[in-house]
């Protein structure tokens, strides 16, 4: 090697060592001291109070302090903002059991830390805490272009915001929409068999609310009835006259 080679070789070292630790420096300060605690995390960045209570209540919040310590994978979590939440069709949260808002809950939390740039090389659909990825049950879609990602649990799309915490351990990224799996949320596609009778049944509601219509109608037609037994009576009548007159 010559040392025109080597000389450029050690800018090229010193230049990614300069890279590496400005880039390592953002994201090691504001890593709380002691073990990882996301509630505090969240508390920290603001504008997460609704999932941190979620988060409470679910117990959710302890599992994943639990599994950053038990585990070396990581997490990656895409926290809802309050205004996410709020933008829920009223009554939402509310109309959940237990066990569905920890499943929601999960849905958000994907069981390997991934930066950014590790989105654009999952593979889809994306497994998550909440389990089974298949459709119907917790898929979650991601499309990437340049540096921005989209994520899609098929009923909801949104964009991956900005990053609110990151260590290489957790990343926790703000997204503005909730993410609703097809397992809770989805429409449950009638079963074939109920279907016609389901139409059959709505026919009949149709004509029992047309029934002024046909009651009309019902009467319009005796009255033709009783014209046309007119009508029979006077051509009888007019036939036994013609008869006796041609007598
Ligand atoms: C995590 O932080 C929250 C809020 O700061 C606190 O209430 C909770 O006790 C902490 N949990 C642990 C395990 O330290
Ligand atoms: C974290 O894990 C270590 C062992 O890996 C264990 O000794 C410690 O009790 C754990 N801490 C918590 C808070 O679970
Ligand atoms: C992400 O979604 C936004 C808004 O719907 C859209 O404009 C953008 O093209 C999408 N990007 C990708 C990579 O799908
Ligand atoms: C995810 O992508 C796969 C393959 O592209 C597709 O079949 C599936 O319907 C998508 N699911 C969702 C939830 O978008
Ligand atoms: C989400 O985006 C996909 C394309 O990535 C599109 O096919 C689908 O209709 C969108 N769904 C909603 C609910 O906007």
């Amino acid at each position: 090697m010559n040392k025109q080679a080597l000389f450029s070789l050690s800018l090229v070292l010193v230049f990614l060592f300069h890279c590496t630790t400005t880039l390592a420096q953002p994201a090691q300060a504001p890593a709380p001291p002691g073990p990882t605690n996301v509630t505090k995390i969240l508390e920290k960045a603001g504008q997460f109070t609704i999932l941190i209570r979620l988060l409470k209540s679910t117990k959710v919040a302890d599992q994943i302090n639990q599994q950053l310590n038990d585990t070396n994978n990581g997490l990656t979590f895409l926290a809802p903002s309050d205004s996410a939440f709020s933008n829920l069709k009223s009554g939402t949260l509310n109309s959940l059991t237990d066990e569905q808002k920890v499943e929601l809950i999960q849905f958000h939390i994907l069981p390997n830390f991934l930066s950014m740039t590790n989105f654009q090389t999952v593979s889809n659909p994306l497994r998550t805490q909440a389990g089974d990825s298949s459709p119907g049950e917790f898929p979650l879609n991601v499309t990437t272009s340049g540096n921005s990602v989209n994520i899609s649990s098929g009923l909801v799309n949104t964009t991956v915001g900005g990053s609110v915490y990151s260590d290489n351990q957790l990343a926790v990224y703000q997204v503005d929409s909730v993410l609703l799996p097809q397992a809770i949320f989805a429409p449950r596609p009638p079963a074939p068999a109920p279907a016609p009778a389901a139409t059959k049944a709505k026919t009949k509601k149709k004509t029992a609310a047309g029934s002024p219509d046909s009651a009309t109608a019902d009467q319009n037609g005796a009255l033709s009835l009783r014209l046309s037994r007119h009508g029979f009576l006077l051509s009888i009548g007019v036939a036994v006259i013609a008869a006796l007159l041609s007598l």
